[in-house]
């Protein structure tokens, strides 16, 4: 079909979907890497620097990939993203006071669910890379992130400025403020993670000036920072709507936290020795994974028999397979972590997809799940989280279904719990 005057493939089957990912080298993301680019505020110039070397080292989206896998994959000491995540989280997660923002909620404190795991998720990704020089110069910044994450796809597109006024005015502040943190001194960013001053090195080594740096660590930030707090969200909103599921977790939880409930967890026992904590997280990726994946075609290719031409776009409707009744039962619109619990093998069926695949296969999936899982189970071994008023008094919230979004849903504007949280004795 043809969408925006583009022609565009829709992937449906699963058997075409898996196939489609063993054409990475003919279905390309790294044309949504470059739009990323634009989306962050890079100018032509860079981009059209970054993106004229071939798949050397210095192309847009193998500096993009590296960027982030090198830190994923071979952070060792003070390159380690999972741990600099882990330790800042149990900073953020005080016994006696929430530290995710300015001023911090003591406890006992009533506060919003979704401000609670997008900020704190949020200051997590700036914090862990640019270490917390950066927000405490600028904790405006964390409001401005969560306004541009939503709309963040309109940036992308030449559309008249008062349409698009607000994303475009958060987006330019938060870049701003990475460019004045990066004419401090070295010495003032000590706490960043080392590579991030190397990739600095490199694109001043070929004349990228800092505006461009800025915007370039503001689409990493976009894509490290955007999905986990809606992982967050949604999978605390169904605990907290449903007792039973929350006593269980309690009980399974416990023996990741024997040194002490206000101790770090030992996240091996949360990812390995807590089945239903991790059939929740993965039914809430399957329920809120988001309408789609974009690629395009940069060689002629064959899939499920179809001819596909070079230069078309290839759209995989992630959210239609993951709602397909045919493939979860009829119960599929429902969030059920049975489904899992009682399937191990859903989770790495090919009509289970939330974090894509192919070559834009997600390479932070791991850490995704290490840092919503950690959340979770201290949120609910730490404290009492009881929704304000009882679950009658303030309805589930719901997902913004028409969010153009690479990842999850985000709540609609304006759904959102209210919660009181306390100690546990
Ligand atoms: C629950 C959390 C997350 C979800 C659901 C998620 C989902 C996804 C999806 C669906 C894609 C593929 C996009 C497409 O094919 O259209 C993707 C790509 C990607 N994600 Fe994630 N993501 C999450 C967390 C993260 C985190 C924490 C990081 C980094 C620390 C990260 C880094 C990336 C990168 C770098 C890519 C592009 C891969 C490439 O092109 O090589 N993601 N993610």
């Amino acid at each position: 079909m043809i969408l925006s005057g583009q022609l565009t493939y829709i992937v449906l089957d699963t058997p075409h979907i898996l196939e489609s990912y063993r054409h990475a080298k003919e279905i390309s993301f790294d044309h949504f890497i470059k739009l990323l680019m634009i989306f962050a505020g890079v100018s032509k110039p860079t981009r059209d620097h970054l993106c004229s070397t071939g798949d050397g080292p210095q192309n847009g989206a193998a500096m993009f990939r590296k960027v982030i896998n090198t830190a994923l994959f071979h952070g060792q000491g003070d390159n380690n993203v999972s741990l600099r995540y882990r330790t800042l989280l149990q900073d953020a997660l005080q016994p006696r006071a929430l530290l995710y923002r300015r001023p911090a909620i003591t406890i006992p404190g009533r506060l919003s669910v979704s401000n609670w795991t997008m900020d704190l998720m949020t200051s997590m990704a700036f914090n862990s890379h640019l270490g917390k020089t950066f927000l405490d110069m600028h904790p405006e910044c964390l409001d401005s992130f969560r306004i541009v994450a939503h709309d963040a796809w309109v940036l992308g597109f030449d559309w008249p400025i008062n349409l698009v006024s607000k994303p475009h005015f958060h987006r330019d502040k938060i870049v701003h403020a990475l460019s004045q943190y990066y004419e401090l001194p070295q010495t003032q960013r000590a706490d960043q993670i080392p590579f991030l001053g190397e990739i600095e090195g490199s694109l001043r080594s070929q004349g990228i000036q800092t505006p461009d740096i800025a915007a370039l660590t503001f689409q990493m930030l976009l894509a490290i920072g955007g999905n986990p707090p809606r992982a967050a969200f949604w999978l605390l909103s169904h605990i907290l709507y449903d007792k039973t599921l929350l006593d269980q977790l309690r009980a399974e939880c416990a023996t990741a936290f024997d040194k002490g409930a206000n101790e770090q967890p030992d996240i091996s026992v949360l990812l390995d020795q807590c089945p239903k904590l991790n059939a929740a997280f993965q039914e809430t990726l399957r329920l809120y994974t988001g309408i789609i994946s974009m690629k395009r075609l940069v060689n002629d290719t064959t899939i499920g028999g179809y001819h596909l031409q070079r230069g078309a776009d290839v759209l995989i409707p992630y959210r239609f397979v993951h709602l397909n009744p045919e493939l979860w039962g009829t119960d599929c619109k429902t969030f059920n972590c049975q489904r899992f619990l009682h399937n191990p093998s859903f989770a790495t069926a090919n009509f289970y997809r939330p974090f894509g695949g192919g070559s834009s296969y997600c390479s932070g999936r791991n850490i995704a799940r290490q840092i919503v899982l950690s959340f979770v189970a201290t949120v609910i071994t730490r404290y009492n989280v009881e929704v304000v008023n009882g679950i009658e008094s303030q309805p589930f919230p719901k997902s913004d279904e028409e969010a153009f979004t690479f990842g999850l849903l985000p709540p609609a504007v304006g759904q959102d719990i209210e919660i009181m949280v306390s100690r546990r004795e």
